[in-house]
């Protein structure tokens, strides 16, 4: 199914970008206060980058035993700080308590309904002792795995940091994504417990969670029990001897649950996401390397002041991003953030600035596609709010549009802000590529530099390196966060990774570098798409569609959309003689993955187009979806095919 590796697509938005001159050095004002404003961590870095994650390694994190080597590095693994002992929970919470901390707020927690909830660094340990106890008291032990699958309430980082406290791995799952999506991925995890909640809030109403748990853990022998936290206030149905209230177990727990030191190679948790293949992949994250990189680049990236500074990061602790940048590194920064449960439009267009305002936020970190519809939404929603409070802004999970980009900077910005564009994956653990707002001197739309002690470079198809232009992003040595491989799956592990360019990772994005060494983040040049921010499988829609009885064969294709990034385009054709309607199978795809796969629209065609090898010609496909000129069609096995296409392309599309 998969093309080769095509980046012919993006030669409109190089083309774009390098017309892009303008540059943004931060201000004297910025860097009067930053804790970065000159180039000695690059210089560190560049000097020795194991020795200068050491130091951050021993700066940042408290370990109750010292490692003995910095890195093991066996291409393509990497173990960090080996020999090492410490806890995560420990550092994200006893220690700001022992120091005197305890006071300061953790979380502002805000729910879509208005109501709210202040958790301190001291509450939140003490709610964290009570439920990894609970959860000893179901059997749970160290080295076991417990999914969780909840709404964004605090009780999600407390389920978090509880299995860390104890050494169990967690496995989240999107609370969007689908029962069949969570059989697959209990299953895969072959986990013991699951977390879940009755229901949780999107734009005014409770979507129920435990409904779609029992669905989906009838498909699980593995789950011994299920944890339910009250959120929605909805009916639900409680088995007995399985099912717990979350409260009722906290309630009975024993208060002191002592941090147990761990390995630093522990795992700390999986977390699963797309590839090119339908079967998502449970990417491993460790102990001590990730919470060294994850408190590094929280501290260093949004410059942050622990005692003054409130951070709000607006994803949602079922993606990579919730779990580094609202869990474990600003917790072990001993930040104090706001979270919000719900929707940017509920009770209106203008609620993220609300929030900023009641809170007096000053970090704020979201992702492209939400500025986009914030654009379109206009400029009088954020100026109805003082948004002065507001000192950095950040960006992550897809590439930043100049025009976005130039808009955050004005309307939520006002126009002093620095904006940190980071490049990082699920895989990468923490950021990767990112200005330093003291130091950088940002252009629209680039991701700048990679940061110190991470190294990327630019390749050509040839692995040959590019010093000004387009190519593959390659990372060029181990880092601290790095994934520990694929559950249960080396083999992918190495073929997904580490085979495209011997001696380099291969970050699956396409990059240009211009004359200055910036970098430019094009995009996914593998079957992956990246829907608002959201990594979703062409493989993966594909076979969702393929499973309805109507279905015979199914294309699915990511095509430029000027909201959410990509949108997701399905070419089905169906079986002999049956018809379904195309409303049908879009809630069969939200069904079997999730909502944020639905196609955008559906063509039904009588053939897809294939090379005379029977590989289904995607490019073309992205081609007629995004209404270019086709280009090269010879190797075509019937070229009628498309002309056929690109006739019902032009039919309006279905949507939302
Ligand atoms: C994309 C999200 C351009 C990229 C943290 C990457 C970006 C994928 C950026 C990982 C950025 C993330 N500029 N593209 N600043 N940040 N991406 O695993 O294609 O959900 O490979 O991790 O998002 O998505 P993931």
């Amino acid at each position: 199914m998969t093309d080769e590796h095509d980046t012919s697509g993006d030669h409109d938005t190089i083309d774009a970008l390098l017309d892009e001159q303008r540059t943004f050095p931060p201000s004297e004002a910025f860097k009067r206060n930053a804790l970065v404003a000159d180039t000695s961590l690059y210089d560190e870095a560049a000097r020795d980058y194991q020795g200068f994650w050491a130091r951050q390694a021993a700066e940042l994190v408290d370990w109750q035993d010292d490692w003995h080597t910095i890195c093991e590095w066996e291409l393509p693994y990497s173990k960090w700080f080996v020999g090492g002992r410490l806890n995560v929970s420990y550092n994200c919470l006893d220690r700001h308590v022992l120091a005197g901390n305890g006071d300061r707020v953790a979380f502002h927690w805000e729910g879509e309904p208005g109501d709210s909830r202040t958790i301190t660094y001291a509450a939140l340990l003490a709610e964290v002792q009570l439920f990894a106890n609970a959860l000893k008291s179901l059997g749970v032990a160290k080295g076991d795995r417990v999914n969780i699958y909840l709404p964004m309430v605090p009780e999600a980082a407390v389920a978090m940091l509880a299995c860390a406290r104890i050494g169990a791995a967690h496995s989240v799952v999107f609370g969007g994504f689908s029962a069949q999506s969570l059989t697959d991925r209990i299953n895969d995890a072959e986990a013991k417990v699951l977390i879940t909640a009755d229901g949780g809030y999107r734009r005014g109403e409770v979507f129920p969670l435990k409904t779609a748990a029992d669905e989906a853990i009838a498909g699980c022998p593995t789950i011994e029990h299920v944890v339910v936290v009250r959120r929605g206030g909805n009916e639900v149905q409680m088995v007995p001897g399985r099912d717990h209230w979350y409260h009722d177990l906290v309630e009975a727990a024993d208060p002191v649950c002592p941090a147990e030191p761990m390995d630093s190679e522990q795992l700390l948790f999986l977390l699963y996401t797309s590839g090119t293949t339908g079967k998502p992949k449970g990417i491993m994250h460790t102990t001590g390397g990730y919470l060294t990189q994850v408190a590094f680049t929280h501290k260093y990236v949004f410059d942050l002041h622990a005692d003054t500074d409130v951070y709000w990061c607006t994803a949602d602790v079922g993606w990579i991003t919730g779990h580094s940048y609202i869990v474990y590194g600003p917790l072990a920064n001993g930040a104090t953030q706001v979270m919000y449960e719900g929707v940017p439009n509920y009770p209106a267009n203008d609620r993220f600035w609300s929030i900023i305002e009641k809170y007096g936020v000053t970090k704020f970190y979201t992702a492209p596609t939400a500025i986009r519809t914030f654009m379109k939404w206009g400029a009088q929603e954020p100026a109805k709010h003082d948004l002065s409070s507001l000192q950095l802004l950040g960006s992550v999970g897809e590439p930043i549009n100049p025009e976005a980009w130039m808009w955050y900077q004005e309307h939520i910005g006002g126009g002093t802000c620095p904006i940190v564009d980071t490049w990082w994956q699920t895989e990468t653990g923490g950021i990767m590529i990112s200005p330093l707002p003291g130091c950088t001197t940002t252009k629209p739309g680039s991701a700048t530099f990679p940061l110190p002690g991470i190294g990327a470079e630019v390749v050509d198809d040839d692995a040959q390196l590019v010093t000004h232009g387009g190519g593959y992003l390659t990372l060029t040595q181990p880092w601290p966060g790095m994934l520990r491989g694929i559950w249960g799956d080396p083999e992918r592990y190495h073929d997904t990774y580490w085979s495209r360019f011997e001696g380099r990772y291969f970050a699956g994005d396409g990059c240009k570098l211009d004359e200055q060494g910036y970098l430019w983040l094009l995009g996914r040049v593998d079957d992956v798409m990246n829907v608002s921010g959201h990594r979703i499988s062409t493989a993966e829609v594909e076979s969702a569609l393929v499973s309805h009885p109507s279905v015979a064969e199914a294309a699915v294709v990511g095509a430029n959309d000027a909201t959410t990034g990509q949108a997701i385009i399905a070419y089905v054709t169906l079986r002999g003689g049956l018809e379904v309607a195309v409303d049908e199978l879009r809630g069969h795809v939200a069904h079997e993955i999730g909502a944020i796969a639905k196609p955008k629209a559906i063509y039904f065609t009588p053939d897809l187009p294939k090379t005379r090898s029977g590989k289904i010609m995607r490019r073309l496909l992205r081609d007629v979806a995004e209404g270019r000129n086709l280009g090269d069609t010879t190797t075509l096995a019937d070229a009628s095919v498309v002309n056929e296409l690109q006739r019902r392309a032009v039919e309006a599309p279905t949507e939302d």
